[in-house]
């Protein structure tokens, strides 16, 4: 064991995709794939469930999958129905705070649920939630790290230069910020990732 507790042998592990049991698996295909543009890459039916396989990315054969057999009756998050009571946040990268920005244009023409814009200070982020009440999160990195959880609402009538400067200034003043570069060449180490940050 290391230092940090971990085996020293290990396989590589990378985070693939996840899947998770619904109601109505047509209409939950219909929102994943209109309103977030994934592809059906295959479907079926095994052992007692019928399966979606849904991707946005050819080298992935499946990211998100649709299983049927959803229980009825799973209790909203106690303190929170925001977020999920098993499954917390489902999380999906996007590539720009413009991106975001329609992102979030789409949600409000399409009346998706429970949209809650909110800023981590790393990360600029959307929350909503799908047709069943899954917790859906999109978010960007920022270039700035401090100690998390953090979170205040994003005001959207800002413009995004002004998002970015009130972000970097708070971030600055918090306890613990470093440039999230430092942070990564930090954590790197600590996983055993072997790869340059510059
Ligand atoms: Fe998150």
């Amino acid at each position: 064991m290391t230092s940090e507790g971990k085996t020293q042998h290990h396989p590589n592990l990378k985070f693939s995709h996840f899947g998770f049991a619904v109601h109505d698996i047509e209409f939950m295909r219909d929102f994943y794939t209109r309103v977030l543009d994934f592809t059906v890459t295959d479907r079926g039916h095994v052992e007692g469930m019928d399966l979606i396989f849904l991707s946005r990315d050819p080298d992935d054969h499946h990211q998100v999958v649709l299983a049927s057999g959803k229980p009825q009756g799973i209790p909203a998050h106690p303190h929170n129905p925001q977020f999920g009571s098993v499954i917390n946040q489902i999380s999906f990268k996007v590539s720009s705070l413009e991106e975001l920005r329609k992102i979030h244009e789409i949600f409000l023409a399409e009346n998706v649920a429970s949209i809650f814009p909110a800023n981590h200070g790393i990360a600029w982020s959307i929350y909503a939630h799908d047709p069943e009440g899954n917790n859906l999160e999109f978010f960007v990195d920022t270039d700035w790290y401090f100690p998390q959880p953090f979170l205040v609402p994003i005001d959207f009538t800002m413009t995004d230069a002004e998002i970015r400067a009130a972000t970097e200034k708070f971030s600055r003043e918090q306890e613990g910020f470093e440039p999230y570069g430092e942070w990564r060449k930090r954590f790197a180490n600590r996983m055993n990732v072997y790869r340059a940050y510059a």
